[in-house]
């Protein structure tokens, strides 16, 4: 229990106690767990045809299967370098928040949380280097504003929370396709084991933030954290069409690639499908009461 404004911290402390326990005796070392060949068999699949942006397009449709595989391979690199941007920014805001006072009873998970994100980074990371011309370059950026109490912070953890939720439902699909090529199949299960800890942490974490600090805030933060909470959304999908993918997958046009993509009904259905989860979270919980009606 929290006693300044009590707010039932118990789930969140059990939570916290569990997962470094989880975290402690499952701790995997990357580099013993994976193998990198030399080359890749790139005639194979490195993304699941159906989570491929483009998929359900007839763009899709007036590809041969070569094609469509040259573009999981692209559609790969993107997905990592999505995730090495995403756990890069969640490094830095997890660093700057250990030991503060106010976050005393998670700071024993959050080393965990580090620890694990900077191994994620470190596979994603060598397999866009050593296979590709290394990550994709970050087209998301911050912007620097002044926050209310609690606001900022509910902001990061929520943010991380969008960010792992959307990457996970992907990892987990991935983890379990035979048609992957076995290193992209191992790499999606492995930072799925981990992150399943985390997304456990995310929620139970946001939860209390959003009960501690959002009965104080004004009616304009309140809607402004719901509008930014929307555009992260919103700005975290648009990340999984990439025009460098397309146009080193070989497609003419890549800006209009994207264009045609984000538009489509095929891939809006993935995206709501994807969401449903985190979407539900949202709402259930009061944070964003009408989140089934966000813009995907
Ligand atoms: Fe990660
Ligand atoms: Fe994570």
């Amino acid at each position: 229990m929290n006693e300044a404004n009590n707010i039932n911290t118990e789930a969140l402390d059990h939570t916290v106690e569990r997962l470094c326990r989880v975290s402690e005796e499952n701790y995997i070392d990357p580099f013993a767990r994976l193998d990198w060949p030399e080359e890749l068999d790139r005639d194979t699949w490195f993304t699941s045809p159906e989570l491929i942006s483009i998929e359900g397009t007839s763009l899709w449709d007036e590809l041969d299967e070569s094609q469509r595989k040259t573009l999981s391979f692209y559609e790969a690199v993107g997905f990592y370098s999505i995730n090495i941007h995403g756990e890069r920014r969640l490094i830095e805001g997890l660093a700057s928040r250990l030991y503060r006072k106010d976050h005393d009873g998670v700071t024993p998970y959050l080393h965990h949380f580090l620890d694990e994100e900077n191994k994620h980074m470190v596979y994603f990371g060598r397999f866009c280097t050593r296979y590709a011309n290394g990550p994709y370059p970050e087209k998301k950026f911050a912007f620097v504003q002044e926050y209310e109490k609690g606001e900022e912070d509910f902001l990061f953890f929520a943010e991380i929370m969008v960010f792992e939720e959307i990457v996970d439902i992907f990892n987990r699909k991935q983890a379990k396709d035979d048609r992957l090529h076995p290193l992209a199949k191992e790499i999606n299960w492995l930072h799925h084991f981990e992150e399943a800890r985390h997304l456990s942490f995310g929620r139970e974490f946001v939860k209390v933030l959003w009960q501690r600090y959002s009965p104080n805030w004004t009616d304009d933060t309140l809607k402004r954290v719901r509008e930014t909470i929307g555009s992260f959304i919103g700005a975290t999908w648009r990340e999984y069409y990439n025009p460098s993918v397309y146009k080193d997958a070989g497609l003419a046009d890549p800006f209009a690639v994207r264009k045609m993509a984000l538009a489509h009904p095929a891939s809006l259905a993935r995206r709501t499908e994807i969401s449903a989860a985190l979407l539900k979270f949202l709402s259930t919980n009061g944070i964003v009461p009408n989140a089934k009606e966000l813009p995907l």
